[in-house]
């Protein structure tokens, strides 16, 4: 699959790990920052990644801030994302049969590393359900064509980021 990862200062610790189980996993892996802990603004990175998801140029996304939450409500306001903040196992297992999430959003400060990369294995092998939950998942779509949530053009991430918080 082709994966694309995103995360503020807040995961980046927690990314290479992630980023090498991804690869050994046989994944590519695409990689658009931040590449340090200097402060950065989490929604540039959801919109990158979330839109790349919608555009259809990359299968699934994850995205790593300090707990996961701005990056699950920044990638959401995306049209046909399902953004999914997952702190277990059995939450990556559930969101992907019932949810069929396509981006995974995880806390770096918030869960360990090695729940983190099980995380992120469990993810990756579980499949959509369909069945009863596609009723589910068809009032969503119903509901973002309602209110009009669309997909962002591509962006060039800001090259100053300091100041952000
Ligand atoms: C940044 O300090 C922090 O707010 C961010 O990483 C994220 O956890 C937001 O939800």
């Amino acid at each position: 699959m082709k994966i694309m990862i995103g995360n503020d200062h807040g995961g980046f610790a927690v990314k290479g790990p992630i980023v090498e189980r991804l690869k050994d996993l046989g994944h590519e892996v695409i990689d658009v920052g931040c590449h340090s802990e200097a402060i950065v603004r989490y929604p540039h990175y959801a919109r990158k990644v979330a839109g790349a998801v919608a555009r259809g140029e990359a299968d699934r996304g994850i995205l790593l801030c300090s707990t996961g939450i701005g990056m699950s409500v920044a990638a959401n306001k995306v049209r046909s994302i399902r953004a999914a903040l997952v702190t277990s196992t059995t939450m990556a297992r559930m969101t992907r049969r019932h949810n069929d999430s396509n981006v995974l959003c995880l806390g770096g400060r918030i869960t360990g590393l090695f729940e983190l990369l099980d995380i992120v294995e469990t993810w990756l092998a579980h499949d959509y359900e369909g069945g009863r939950h596609a009723i589910s998942l068809g009032l969503i779509d119903a509901w973002e064509q309602e209110v009009g949530l669309g997909v962002p053009d591509d962006i060039d991430l800001p090259v100053n980021e300091k100041g952000a918080s």
